[in-house]
């Protein structure tokens, strides 16, 4: 009997999105106003959902006060009010799109999550935009 345990969390981040290579022009026609050189901000909405077997004794999945101290200690702190263009390496090759944050994210926490329970990121980058990545 496999059931999901969900958290939700949440980080302020500015971006920029640009592929250094291509013409300011180019930038603008792709990403829109997203380009703008002088970066902007978003509220980031996070749901980390594990899914697994209740454990016969425990009765739970995986214990979220365990869950929520793994986001805030390896996600939180390390996205929270920073510029992602400029602050984590990991987007100084990579376009800091949702899409990106969300593998990045996922890549992150896959390691602190026991292996034999399925992990699905869910990244809002404005109350309407969403993605979401399980490592397929
Ligand atoms: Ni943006």
């Amino acid at each position: 009997m496999k059931v999901t345990v969900s958290r939700r969390a949440h980080f302020n981040a500015a971006h920029r999105l640009f592929v250094k290579d291509w013409s300011d022009e180019k930038n603008m026609e792709v990403f829109g106003v997203c380009s703008n050189s002088n970066y902007h901000g978003h509220n980031y909405e996070l749901i980390v959902d594990v899914t697994g077997d209740v454990d016969p004794i425990t009765g739970m999945v995986i214990d979220l006060k365990d869950l929520k101290d793994i986001i805030k200690g390896e996600i939180e702190d390390i996205l929270d009010h920073k510029n992602l263009n400029l602050d984590v390496d990991y987007f100084n090759k990579v376009v800091p799109t949702a899409e990106n944050i969300c593998i990045f994210i996922w890549e992150i926490l896959r390691p602190k999550i026991e292996i034999n329970k399925d992990l699905e990121i869910t990244l809002y980058e404005t109350p309407r935009n969403f993605v979401k990545y399980n490592g397929n």
